[in-house]
């Protein structure tokens, strides 16, 4: 048996739909039913119930967005940064194999390979970067499960979800068997208003930007092929391969759903952080090929953007 926390949240329930068609027995666990934050609480029930895997798609995410979290800060501590290290600690003293819902969020920017060499650019609104992304793709390359987070407490600005994410991270290392693996902006046909694609309709105006992206229902499968395929345990990028700026997801979504408004975009960062937003937003390309190198098959972002909007569901 499987036991699933968070399975009332978006992830969690993309996670119980899959394991329903995989026809695996699983448990879906909430706070409302047993408080599984508390260490004492979930030891007893993992002891008692003995699941051979436990997967944790609990957390804490701000709603609308981010900024939230700035607000409460302590729930946003303890569900991201006290909740993997409660369940680390648990899952490593019953001797229970265990995932993470983590996310890409931890990072700023990409790797830029020139001339032989790779550097880090943090900054994606700069003039020259933004040029190579779309002149010359090939040399964007993203970060791996060996780079250090450079959008944390430790390497400020950040905002304060992602930096309980990437602590969440560090507080679980080290502790028994796990996988954590890093969701990034997730997406899919079904219009919602947790859903990347639906959110771009529903901004007033579109914040241009470069990121890799991950669709809901791919995310899940692979974070549970890593477990049936018993890939080494570890960290693991999960997203789509490859990245999209908004402005070309605007224009697909354009061609596709017809929409009748007109899409506006902020002028500048500026603009975007004094109107819209408190909090700094992470930005990011993130390589996923030690992913597939264990095996996983998750299709390119084109492929997955593409299907979800021409399979689009309107709420
Ligand atoms: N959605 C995104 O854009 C995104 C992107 C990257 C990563 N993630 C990560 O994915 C995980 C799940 O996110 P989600 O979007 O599915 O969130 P969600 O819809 O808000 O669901 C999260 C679930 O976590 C449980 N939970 C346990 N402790 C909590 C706490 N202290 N505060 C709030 N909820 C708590 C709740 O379930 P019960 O109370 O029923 O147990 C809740 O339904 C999080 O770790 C998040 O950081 C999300």
């Amino acid at each position: 048996m499987i036991l699933l926390l968070g399975a009332t949240g978006y992830i969690g329930e993309a996670f119980a739909k899959e394991l329903q068609q995989r026809q695996k027995e699983f448990l879906p666990l909430s706070r409302a039913q047993m408080d599984y934050t508390r260490f004492d609480l979930l030891l007893e029930f993992l002891r008692t119930k003995k699941p051979a895997f436990v997967v944790n798609a609990a957390g804490y995410t701000g709603k609308p967005n981010v900024d939230a979290c700035e607000l409460d800060k302590a729930g946003t501590l303890v569900g991201n940064t006290l909740l993997p290290q409660t369940i680390a600690h648990a899952c490593a003293v019953a001797g229970i194999p265990w995932g993470h819902v983590s996310s890409g969020c931890i990072f700023s920017g990409a790797k830029v390979f020139e001339n032989g060499k790779t550097r880090t650019e943090k900054d994606f609104t700069k003039p020259e970067l933004r040029a190579l992304v779309e002149n010359n793709p090939a040399v964007i390359r993203g970060f791996t499960e060996t780079d250090t987070p450079n959008f944390s407490f430790r390497d400020q600005p950040c905002s304060f979800y992602s930096g309980t994410k990437a602590l969440g991270e560090e507080a679980m290392a080290g502790l028994g068997q796990s996988y954590v693996w890093r969701l990034r902006i997730p997406f899919d046909e079904f219009d919602n208003k947790r859903n990347y694609l639906s959110k771009v309709q529903r901004y007033p105006k579109v914040y241009d930007n470069v990121n890799s992206i991950s669709h809901r229902a791919d995310y899940v499968k692979a974070c549970l092929d890593t477990w049936e395929l018993r890939a080494p345990f570890g960290i693991y990028n999960v997203t789509n391969p490859g990245f999209v700026t908004t402005r070309h997801v605007v224009e697909t979504l354009e061609k596709i759903l017809k929409p009748k408004h007109k899409f506006e975009y902020w002028s500048s960062d500026e603009e975007f952080y004094k109107v819209a937003a408190k909090t700094p937003r992470s930005n990011c390309v993130m390589d996923v090929s030690k992913l597939l190198a264990a095996g996983v098959k998750i299709r390119g972002v084109e492929e997955a953007l593409l299907d979800s909007l021409n399979n689009w569901k309107a709420e």
